[in-house]
C-alpha cells in the first residue's frame, strides 16, 4: 500500500481583507458567541454527560467560560478500558490502508472545513495569535497525521535483509498487547492529536486525558476523528481529574504504554508509579515522554546582532514562551553584550501585551540577578506579563537552570560548557554559528520544529526522546513478532 505523496500543509497568513481572515473571524465569532461549549465524555461511540463539570476559560478575558466539559469519573474509566480492550482485535486486523485512509482524511477535513473552528478554539482556550495557531492547530497537526501515514506505511515495509536457503523469515509491526494511555498538553493542539493519534494509527487502542485548559480544540480534534471514520472505541475520551484517572489507569494489568507530554515532575512521578506496579502489568510499558526545557541561545561573536536579537525574541516570547522549546537562557560574548542589550531592550519595547510567576519575584530579591526589561503584569482580565529578562552573574542561578534568561561570558568555550552543564534539561538549543539538546539549530531559534523536516524530542530530563514526527516515535507503539519459516 502506497501513501500518496505528502506536503508540508501550507500556510496561511490571514492578511486584512481575505476571505481566511473573514471566515476566521466568522469562527471566532461563533465561538464566542454559543460559549461556553459543552463536552461530553467520549466512550465506545457514546456522549456522556456526568454532570460532573470543570469550566475552561479564556486566559486573555479570564471572565469569560468558554467551554465546560463533563469530567469521567472511576466507572467511565473502566467502561473506557473495557471497551477498548473489546475493539482492539477489531482494530488491530484493519489493514493499514484502512487505518491509514481515516488519518488522511482527518487531515484533509482539519485543513478544510474544521480549519478555522480549530484555529479560533486554540486562539481563544490557549491563548495564542493567529499565526502561532496556524503554525499549531493547522500546519503541525496536519503535518502529524499525513507524515505519520508515510512513516509508517515504510516502517511496515521494512523486513529482515536475508533469508538462508529453505529459510522464509519476516517480521510483523504489532500494536501492544493492552491500550495506551495518552495524557496531553495545553500548548500545542497538535501534540493533543498527535498522542493518542500516532499508536492508533499503528493499530493500538487509546485512553486519552486532555489537558483541562485545552479541552476545546482537544474535543473538536476527537470530532474530527470521528467524522474521518475512526471506529468507536478505539480512542476513548475521557477528560477528568488528573491523579484519580490515571491512578486507576495504572493499575490496569493491561496498560501497555504511557504516551505523555507535560512537566518533568509529573513524568518522572509517573514513571515511579508505574515501576511500583510493575507486578500487575501483563507486558512491560513503553513509557513515551516530552517534558521540560531549559533551552539557550548561545551567540557567536562574528555573528549579526540584529539577527541574534530577532531569533532570540522569537524564540523566548513567541506564544509567551510557552513553549517546550522557547528559548530560556541567552549566552552572549562580551565583545557583543553591549550591542545586543541595546537592541533586545529596543525590539522588546515594541511587543505589545500581560500572571508573573515566582521567578521574577525571586530574581527580584536576588543580588546576583537584574531585571533589564519586564517584571510587571497585569491580570485584571487576562493573564498577561511584560516579556522579562533577567541579568544574572551567576551561571547556577535557578533561573538559568530551572524552567523558565542573560548570562555574559567572556570566553566562547566557556558558554558551550555552561550551556551544556548548567541544566540537566536538554531539549532544544541553538547557536548561531554541538552541544546536549534533542534539537539543535545553527543560525536559528530554538523553537519551531516542522514535522518530516526536524523531528521533535529532547534527552535528559526533557523527555526520552523519541522523536515526534519521525518513525522513531511510531515503532515504540509497535511490538515486533518475528516469524521464521523452514520449508
Ligand atoms: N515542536 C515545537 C517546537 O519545535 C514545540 O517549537
Amino acid at each position: 500500500f502506497k501513501i500518496p505523496e505528502i506536503h508540508n500543509e501550507p500556510m496561511k497568513s490571514y492578511p486584512p481583507g481575505s476571505e481566511d481572515r473573514a471566515n476566521l473571524k466568522a469562527a471566532l465569532n461563533e465561538l464566542k458567541s454559543s460559549a461556553p461549549f459543552e463536552i461530553p465524555v467520549y466512550v465506545n461511540g457514546e456522549e456522556i454527560r456526568t454532570g460532573q463539570i470543570v469550566e475552561q476559560r479564556i486566559p486573555s478575558d479570564h471572565k469569560t467560560v468558554l467551554a465546560k466539559y463533563h469530567e469521567a469519573d472511576s466507572s467511565i474509566v473502566e467502561k473506557a478500558i473495557k471497551g477498548a480492550l473489546a475493539v482492539k482485535p477489531i482494530w488491530e486486523t484493519y489493514p493499514f490502508s484502512d487505518r491509514s485512509a481515516i488519518f488522511l482524511k482527518a487531515a484533509d477535513l482539519a485543513a478544510g472545513k474544521y480549519r478555522y473552528k480549530l484555529l479560533a478554539a486554540t486562539m481563544l482556550g490557549q491563548g495564542k495569535n493567529t499565526w502561532q495557531a496556524e503554525i499549531d492547530s493547522a500546519a503541525e497537526l496536519i503535518d502529524f497525521w499525513r507524515f505519520n501515514c508515510k512513516y509508517a506505511a515504510e516502517i511496515y515495509q521494512q523486513q529482515p535483509p536475508k533469508n538462508a536457503p529453505g529459510v522464509w523469515n519476516r517480521v510483523e509491526y504489532r500494536p501492544l498487547e493492552g491500550f495506551v494511555y495518552a495524557i496531553s498538553p495545553f500548548n500545542f493542539t497538535a501534540i493533543g492529536g498527535n498522542l493518542p493519534s500516532a499508536p492508533a494509527l499503528m493499530g493500538n487502542v487509546i485512553l486519552w486525558k486532555p489537558s483541562p485548559n485545552a479541552a476545546l480544540s482537544n474535543w473538536i480534534i476527537m470530532e474530527i476523528l470521528r467524522e474521518a471514520g475512526l471506529p468507536d472505541g478505539v480512542i476513548q475520551f475521557i477528560p477528568g481529574p488528573a491523579q484519580e484517572i490515571t491512578d486507576q489507569i495504572l493499575k490496569s494489568p493491561d496498560f501497555a504504554s504511557l504516551h505523555f507530554t507535560g512537566s518533568t515532575f509529573v513524568f518522572k512521578k509517573l514513571w515511579k508509579e508505574i515501576g511500583n506496579n510493575i507486578d500487575i502489568y501483563k507486558s512491560y510499558p513503553r513509557i513515551v515522554g516530552e517534558t521540560g526545557g531549559k533551552n539557550f541561545h548561545v551567540i557567536h561573536e562574528s555573528a549579526s546582532v540584529k539577527n541574534a536579537v530577532n531569533q532570540t525574541i522569537r524564540g523566548a516570547f513567541e506564544y509567551q514562551g510557552q513553549k517546550c522549546s522557547a528559548c530560556s537562557r541567552v549566552y552572549v560574548p562580551d565583545s557583543l553584550w553591549d550591542n545586543f542589550r541595546e537592541n533586545l531592550l529596543s525590539e522588546l519595547s515594541k511587543i505589545k501585551v500581560g500572571p508573573m510567576d515566582g521567578y521574577i519575584e525571586w530574581a527580584k530579591s536576588d543580588a546576583d540577578s537584574q531585571i533589564i526589561a519586564g517584571g510587571t503584569y497585569d491580570d485584571s482580565k487576562g493573564y498577561f506579563v511584560n516579556p522579562t529578562v533577567i541579568v544574572t552573574k551567576n551561571p547556577k542561578s535557578r533561573t538559568m537552570c530551572e524552567e523558565i534568561f542573560g548570562y555574559k561570558a567572556s570566553e566562547y568555550e566557556q558558554i558551550l560548557d555552561l550551556a551544556n552543564e548548567t541544566s540537566p534539561y536538554a531539549l532544544t538549543g541553538s547557536i548561531k554559528l554541538r552541544h546536549a539538546s534533542g534539537n539543535f539549530y545553527i543560525n536559528d531559534k530554538s523553537t519551531g520544529a516542522i514535522v518530516g523536516q526536524q523531528p521533535f524530542g529532547g534527552s535528559r530530563s526533557s523527555g526520552t526522546n523519541d522523536k515526534a514526527g519521525s518513525p522513531a516515535l511510531l515503532y515504540r507503539f509497535t511490538s515486533m513478532r518475528t516469524i521464521k519459516e523452514n520449508f
